[in-house]
C-alpha cells in the first residue's frame, strides 16, 4: 500500500492561482490515456484525502461528485456534503486519518489531491511514500504553493504527455530511518 501526492503544478511551483482559479490549467493539452495519467493512477486508489480549499473547489465547480472511493476532507468547518458522497470531515491527527484511510482502501493505495500544505503534513509524519507532478507548461508568479516544506526525492520515473512533462518521485527517508526527510516550513 503505497500513498501518493499527484497532482499537476505550474513550472514554478503553485497548483492554484492565488484566487484558487486552475484555468491555466485546464487550458492545456493532457492526453487522459496517455504516459502517467490521472484515469489510470486513480483506478489503484482505493481512499483519498484533501484540504478543504481543494474541496470547495471541487464543490464550487458544479460537477457532480466525480470519486466512488472514500474520502477525507481536512477542515476545521461544516463544509456541504453532496448527496451520496463517501466524505468524512476530519479535523483528526494525521496518523490517524492515514489509518482510517488504510482501513478503508481495500488493500488499495491512498492518493493526497492536495493541496501542498496537506502533502507535507503527511510527509511530516513519515506517511508519504510517491509524488507524482505533472508540470504544465506555465509560470503563475504567485499562487498556491506545490509543497509546504523540504522534501527529499529520487526520480523513479518521467515522461512526457503532450505539453506536460511528467515526472514520478519516491520520497527519500533520513538514513537513521526515523525522521521523515522533510519539515514543515512553520516549525522552522
Ligand atoms: N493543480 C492541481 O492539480 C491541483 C490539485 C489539487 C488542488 N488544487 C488546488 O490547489 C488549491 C489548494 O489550496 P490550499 O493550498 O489552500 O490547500 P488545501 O489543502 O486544499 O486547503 C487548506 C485548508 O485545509 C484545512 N486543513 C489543512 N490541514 C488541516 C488539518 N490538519 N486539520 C484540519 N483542517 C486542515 C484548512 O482549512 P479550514 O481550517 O478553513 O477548514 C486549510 O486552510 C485549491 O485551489 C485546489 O483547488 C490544484
Amino acid at each position: 500500500m503505497t500513498t501518493h501526492f499527484y497532482t499537476a503544478t505550474s513550472l514554478d511551483g503553485f497548483i492554484a492561482t492565488t484566487e484558487h482559479s486552475l484555468e491555466w490549467l485546464f487550458a492545456q493539452d493532457f492526453d487522459m490515456e496517455g504516459p502517467m495519467a490521472y484515469p489510470a493512477f486513480v483506478d489503484g486508489i482505493g481512499a483519498l484525502v484533501m484540504g478543504a480549499s481543494t474541496y470547495e473547489w471541487l464543490l464550487r465547480s458544479g460537477e457532480p461528485w466525480g470519486y466512488t472511493q472514500p474520502t477525507w476532507v481536512l477542515t476545521h468547518r461544516e463544509l456541504h456534503i453532496p448527496k451520496g458522497a463517501d466524505i468524512r470531515l476530519t479535523q483528526a491527527g494525521i496518523v490517524q486519518v492515514h489509518e482510517e484511510m488504510t482501513a478503508a482502501a481495500g488493500g488499495k493505495d491512498l492518493w493526497i489531491a492536495g493541496g501542498g500544505g496537506v502533502a507535507a503534513e503527511f510527509a511530516a509524519a513519515g506517511l508519504l511514500d510517491e509524488v507524482w507532478i505533472q508540470y504544465a507548461p506555465v509560470m503563475l508568479g504567485a499562487g498556491q504553493p506545490l509543497f509546504t516544506g523540504r522534501l527529499d526525492l529520487e526520480l523513479v520515473d518521467s515522461a512526457r504527455n503532450r505539453d506536460f512533462l511528467c515526472g514520478r518521485y519516491r520520497v527519500r527517508r533520513a538514513s537513521t530511518g526515523e525522521a521523515p526527510a522533510t519539515r514543515l516550513l512553520d516549525e522552522s
